[in-house]
């Protein structure tokens, strides 16, 4: 790697766009914290991105002579703009996370590759002086490791999500991929002790990392699911940030450094949170062992009861409290306008509305925040489970709207349940519950829910935009 990182004229403006991209990235993030400002936040960071690619291609200068490949550089640039924007711009709402997770399933991808076109170029000087055992050398092999996992992951989680990968479980896999581990850091050690004259020499061994790497990420992620996708996923978006933290360590460059911390650090916080929410260990996550595929022991008993449109609405605004408890089913019917109209309502008539808010409620991080944020659901109103749950004992009505695994008592009552352990919205603490759904589907982690045959337990079967819809029309009319 003939000398990266020197720049002989252009430097200062170089470095000042790479610390204002920086500066960006940062402010962007802190804005995503709030739905009032995510959006902004959001264009923020982008401009900070755009700002350090343009930077890069115009002031950046090896050995005093400018990038070249300018050309290709910019017609791959066309090309995936050009695809990233259309796939964007189709998706819909529903799909957003298996599109999160093949773009992040990108950025691991892309952090791989810079290790593998880097490996062989390592600089005879800097090899004379340490050997293989130096910083660039950990930097470009743990880029290419989490770059590659995060990839091959990503692609694994964006089949789950989208529904055509089921889950895989084998009894011996946390060892397996254990094993697997302890081979791909034997590997690294393997190379930093060679004693060679060029890296080149060992570029084979670079490729069996690669490999390996791609089998470990299909290993750890194949037999996650159920509920637990969303921890998951925040951890292959932190190996993404780790991986480009790499490139920016090798490179030299700020912009790429600050931005992979921050989405490392992000993602590494997020993961945590969600594995605090689903009451899951980190390290199963790491090796794969956890959650989802298993049966419940219970047995279904009794019937479910329905309740008419007219009683629900008179249900509805005769009491004094109401929680809604939205889950994914309220994105799929891109119900959130009509359900704030049906809040308004009610509070109009002196009901004190909240919406009930599980941390993995829907199929993204955040996805209920959001969803009802484009509503202009005030925030407020927005209560996080289990500041909501020691509230539900007074509470006159719950109403789940395309909700399932977050009301799932099972987590509670079932040791054999796949969900055994995660916190969830005490639904059936409530005086009353009203299920809007369109039929007796399960949820993601496909396992029976016994809430539904509560005795305090009534069913509005249908979709969820539509019977909200005939509900706000019988309110208005009481
Ligand atoms: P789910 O448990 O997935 O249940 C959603 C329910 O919505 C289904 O039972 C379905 O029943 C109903 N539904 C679907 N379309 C509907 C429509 N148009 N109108 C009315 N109802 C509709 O949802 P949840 O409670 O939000 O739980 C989320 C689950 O996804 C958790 O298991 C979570 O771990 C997992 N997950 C979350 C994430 C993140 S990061 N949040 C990522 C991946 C996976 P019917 O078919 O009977 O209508």
């Amino acid at each position: 790697m003939n000398d990266m990182s020197h720049f002989s004229t252009g430097i200062s403006i170089l470095e000042i766009a790479y610390v204002i991209a920086s500066v960006l990235f940062i402010v962007g993030l802190r804005m995503l914290s709030h739905p009032l400002t995510a959006r902004r936040g959001n264009i923020f960071a982008a401009f900070g991105m755009g700002l350090a690619i343009i930077a890069t291609i115009v002031f950046h200068q090896k050995e005093g002579e400018p990038i070249r490949n300018i050309p290709l550089i910019l017609a791959a640039i066309s090309i995936g703009t050009v695809i990233g924007w259309l796939i964007a711009k189709r998706v819909k709402m529903t799909a957003m996370p298996q599109l999160v997770s093949f773009f992040n399933g990108m950025g691991g991808a892309a952090a791989a590759l810079i290790s593998i076109m880097e490996f062989p170029h390592i600089s005879h000087e800097l090899i004379a002086k340490s050997g293989m055992a130096n910083g660039q050398v950990l930097a470009i092999l743990l880029g290419l490791l989490i770059g590659t996992v995060s990839w091959a992951g990503s692609m694994i989680a964006f089949g789950k999500l989208d529904g055509w990968i089921g889950d895989m479980r084998v009894k011996a896999m946390k060892y397996v991929n254990l094993f697997i581990l302890a081979v791909l850091i034997g590997l690294i050690v393997f190379i930093m002790t060679r004693n060679v004259q060029a890296s080149a020499e060992l570029t084979p061994y670079v490729y069996l990392i690669f490999g390996i790497s791609v089998i470990y990420g299909v290993l750890f992620v194949m037999p996650i699911g159920g509920a637990d996708m969303p921890v998951v996923i925040s951890l292959l978006n932190s190996f993404t940030g780790v991986a480009a933290a790499m490139g920016g360590f090798l490179y030299n460059n700020q912009a790429m450094l600050t931005g992979g911390i921050l989405v490392g650090s992000a993602g590494t916080i997020l993961t945590i949170l969600m594995c605090k929410a689903m009451n899951r260990s980190l390290l199963n996550v790491i090796v794969g062992v956890f959650g989802g595929g298993g049966q419940s022991s219970l047995d279904v008993a009794g019937s479910v009861k329905e309740i008419s449109l007219t009683d629900a609405a008179v249900l509805l605004s005769y009491s004094k409290k109401v929680v809604i408890v939205p889950g994914y089913g309220l994105a799929v019917a891109q119900a959130q306008h009509i359900c704030h109209e049906l809040d308004k309502l009610l509070e109009e008539k002196g009901v004190e509305v909240k919406y009930a808010i599980h941390p993995v409620a829907g199929r993204m991080p955040g996805h209920m925040n959001v969803l009802l944020a484009e509503a202009d659901v005030p925030y407020e109103q927005l209560i996080e489970s289990d500041e909501i749950n020691p509230d539900l004992p007074n509470t006159d009505v719950l109403v789940v709207i395309g909700a399932n695994d977050v009301v799932n008592p099972a987590a509670e009552d079932d040791p054999s349940s796949p969900i055994y352990g995660m916190p969830i919205i005490k639904a059936r603490d409530a005086r009353n519950i009203i299920v809007m759904k369109r039929g007796m589907g399960k949820g993601y982690a496909a396992i029976e829910n016994m809430l539904f045959f509560n005795s305090k337990t009534r069913m509005l079967f249908g979709d969820a935009k539509g019977t909200l819809q005939n509900l706000v029309n019988e309110v208005k009319h009481l």
